[in-house]
């Protein structure tokens, strides 16, 4: 199997330095040739530079959106990445992309929607990342993926500048029932709200100290599978899911999260159902915790997306 890494160290999204160290220090903790001894022929892509991508020019339009902050600068960002999944998937390869913030999941996911739009997303996150513009009481777009892809809660992404390419060509929507939530513990009212009204399925904290994570990761597969045995899953990781004590150097740290293990396991159980076509992993940053086991933990699940518990 060939994997090909995009590493996409965005930080326009949210508003700490330091998210894009990400894809640096967990290559850093030995990540290549992990890979390789798993079997997988890396194709390790330069860093995507969104420090040009993202010109000065669209920084200070953007600054005119407080809504969607830095709106032109993640907007310019994610259509490059859209661009290169789309690529990578039409070529046969595994994108693995390494965040970043969660904004880039706009980029991700339109990519992936563009060249196999039957594909299911698990979204393991504290957040539910479900904002609109207009809803969000942050602003922040890392808390907007999501609500950019469906069509139910953005029709038409030209009013947010810097987002028209996701109006031309195939339009890359998600379908609410194509979407399972795994880890939820931080929702805002509107996404509640839009939650429950798309009937999006979530699988909670409540939900996992009640069924245990085993039975709400066979939930949410079969949510997504059952109608559909052979089609692709993508897994967003937000490094966020796991509680602080594991992975505090993260910009919206919610305490009650996944243990080591369950983190694990949710990663492990998705390989193993033979469809995971692709995988992101978001929101480490390091100089918000220095020194702490953030980063080890952030390879050691891309490892397990990877296939690694899989003897
Ligand atoms: N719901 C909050 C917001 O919209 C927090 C979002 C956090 N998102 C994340 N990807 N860490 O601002
Ligand atoms: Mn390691
Ligand atoms: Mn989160
Ligand atoms: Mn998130």
């Amino acid at each position: 199997a060939s994997d090909s890494e995009v590493n996409a160290p965005m930080t326009f999204g949210q508003p700490f330095v330091g998210t894009d160290s990400g894809p640096k220090l967990i290559r850093e903790h030995g990540l290549l040739k992990n890979l390789s001894s798993l079997g997988w022929r890396v194709e390790d892509h330069p860093d995507l530079d969104f420090a040009t991508i993202c010109s000065r020019a669209d920084a200070e339009k953007s600054t005119r959106d407080p809504n969607a902050k830095h709106s032109q600068l993640v907007g310019a960002g994610t259509k490059v990445l859209a661009d290169l999944v789309e690529d990578k998937l039409s070529t046969g390869r595994f994108p693995l992309i390494l965040g970043g913030d969660h904004s880039i999941g706009i980029g991700s996911l339109s990519g992936i929607l563009r060249a196999r739009p039957e594909t299911g997303v698990i979204w393991v996150d504290a957040h539910a990342d479900l904002n609109t513009p207009s809803s969000s009481e942050s602003g922040n777009m890392h808390g907007m993926p999501l609500a950019l892809l469906m069509a139910e809660l953005v029709p038409d992404r030209r009013v947010i500048p810097g987002f028209e390419w996701m109006e031309e060509g195939i339009k890359p929507f998600l379908s609410p029932d194509s979407l399972v939530y795994v880890g939820l513990r931080d929702v805002d009212k509107m996404e509640r709200q839009y939650i429950k009204e798309l009937g999006i399925k979530a699988f909670t904290m409540y939900d996992i100290d009640h069924l245990g994570i085993g039975r709400v990761m066979e939930m949410a597969l079969s949510h997504l599978l059952d109608r559909a045995p052979d089609r692709p899953l993508h897994i967003s990781y937000d490094i966020d899911a796991v509680d602080p004590m594991y992975a505090p150097a993260t910009g919206t740290a919610v305490r009650g999260g996944l243990t080591w293990r369950e983190a694990h396991f949710v990663a492990e159980h998705v390989v193993r159902s033979g469809n995971l076509a692709s995988a992101e992993i978001v929101e480490v940053n390091e100089s918000l915790s220095p020194g702490s086991e953030t980063v080890e933990l952030g390879h050691q699940l891309v490892t397990a997306m990877l296939g690694e518990a899989i003897l």
